[in-house]
């Protein structure tokens, strides 16, 4: 991790827990629907007291109901099973209808003190009588604990919406993070947890939103790091959106057999015994794809003077003369193309960059600090 060989940045850098287990409750719900008609009736009745006015007389809910308003808020979704409240466990539906959405930062109002206990359950009675078969076996297979099998329907295959409901967990995560830090929760390979992602950092999610861990997802069966996997995932594709005219590149010698993308810093020695060596690599038919990375952003020692490179017309040359490994004169950093240097940090630090050099293979796979050209082709060409 204490690379000797990088240049360091002196932010602290965050690391990381490993989490071996994690438990959920499971919710055990009957076989058959768990209401009858007299609590459908009397959920009816209130249901058109409380809730229709928002979620429509008949759970219908708002039709643009995925998209959040001006201000950052979710309409009211519909009930009747067209949505995600069958992803949510009665426990859940529970809690959100008596506690509502605005510890959330949402716009749904709570009915504790309004509603008893058995009156939501009513109503969650009526809405679920809305839900085809097909949803509610799927919400009672989903929702299901000890053994009890979901109810089966095999004449009718149609699976329900299956995109998973992110509305509560984005909402948690907001109210909590601010609203731009993190990415999307999206499901990740185990039932029932969501993945996001804090800027470098791959945070776990529990389905109602309300316990993250952040660390490494490790399959033990298989011998992977799942995190380590989607990070060099997201890594790789950003490098890639960078067009090639905002790199330095010192192309392959002959037939490429490989890309090595290089975050680099003017002011960094081993940066510079890298790139002494680059025409080594060059002739082994790697690519060198160069990126900018002023470690210590506007304030760091080499902010300038990779700019003055990136303003240069013939780049890879300045380059090699900031890096004084030629002799010439480099123009003055006040050009347009100098802002690429500071995309090229904020490209980094989103990466998780944390020194220089810092190089990144075509599939991902980032290699901390300076690696002697021998062993460096070796582990470029070599999966
Ligand atoms: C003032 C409008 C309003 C009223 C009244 C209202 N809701 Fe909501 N409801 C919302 C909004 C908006 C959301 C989306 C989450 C948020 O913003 O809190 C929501 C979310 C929900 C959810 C979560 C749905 C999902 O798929 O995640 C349930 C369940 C729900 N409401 C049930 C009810 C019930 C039952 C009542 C009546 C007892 C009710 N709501 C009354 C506006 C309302």
């Amino acid at each position: 991790m204490s690379s000797l060989v990088a240049c360091k940045i002196s932010r602290y850098l965050s690391r990381i827990v490993l989490l071996v287990g994690l438990l959920l409750a499971a919710q055990v719900q009957a076989q058959n629907r768990w209401y009858d008609q007299a609590d459908i009736d009397k959920g009816a009745t209130l249901y058109k007291q409380n809730c229709a006015a928002c979620h429509g007389p008949n759970g219908e809910g708002t039709a643009d109901w995925k998209k959040t308003d001006a201000n950052g808020n979710y309409p009211p979704p519909p009930l009747n099973g067209t949505a995600h409240t069958w992803h949510h466990s009665k426990k859940l539906l529970r809690s959100t209808i008596s506690e509502g959405g605005a510890r959330l930062g949402g716009l749904m109002p709570g009915f504790k003190g309004k509603l008893t206990d058995e009156e939501i359950d009513a109503v969650i009675a009526f809405f679920q009588s809305k839900w085809p078969d097909e949803v509610y076996a799927n919400w009672a297979g989903r929702n299901t604990g000890n053994g009890i099998p979901p109810i089966a329907n095999p004449e009718d295959n149609s699976a329900p919406e299956t995109a998973a409901d992110t509305t509560r967990m984005t909402q948690m995560l907001k109210s909590r993070l601010g609203s731009s830090r993190f990415s999307e929760p999206v499901e990740s390979p185990v039932n029932g947890i969501f993945m996001t992602r804090f800027g470098s950092n791959y945070g776990y999610l529990t389905e109602d939103g309300r316990y993250l861990f952040i660390g490494n997802l490790i399959d033990l069966q298989q011998g992977k790091n799942l995190t380590d996997i989607s990070r060099r995932r997201t890594a790789i594709d950003e490098i890639n959106a960078i067009a090639a005219a905002d790199k330095i590149i010192f192309p392959a010698i002959g037939a490429e057999k490989a890309v090595l993308n290089v975050f680099t810093d003017t002011s960094c020695p081993y940066c510079k015994q890298l790139h002494s060596e680059i025409s080594f690599l060059q002739q082994a038919g790697i690519s060198v794809h160069y990126l900018p990375y002023p470690r210590g952003g506007r304030q760091g020692p080499g902010y300038q003077v990779l700019r003055q490179v990136w303003c240069a017309e013939d780049r890879a040359r300045a380059l090699t003369i900031a890096k004084d490994l030629d002799s010439g004169e480099l123009p003055p950093g006040d050009c347009a193309s100098a802002a690429f240097v500071d995309a090229g940090y904020a490209l980094g630090n989103r990466i998780g960059v944390t020194g220089t050099p810092s190089l990144y293979k075509s599939n991902g796979e980032n290699i901390e600090g300076y690696v002697p050209y021998r062993e460096l082709i070796q582990k470029v060409l070599n999966d």
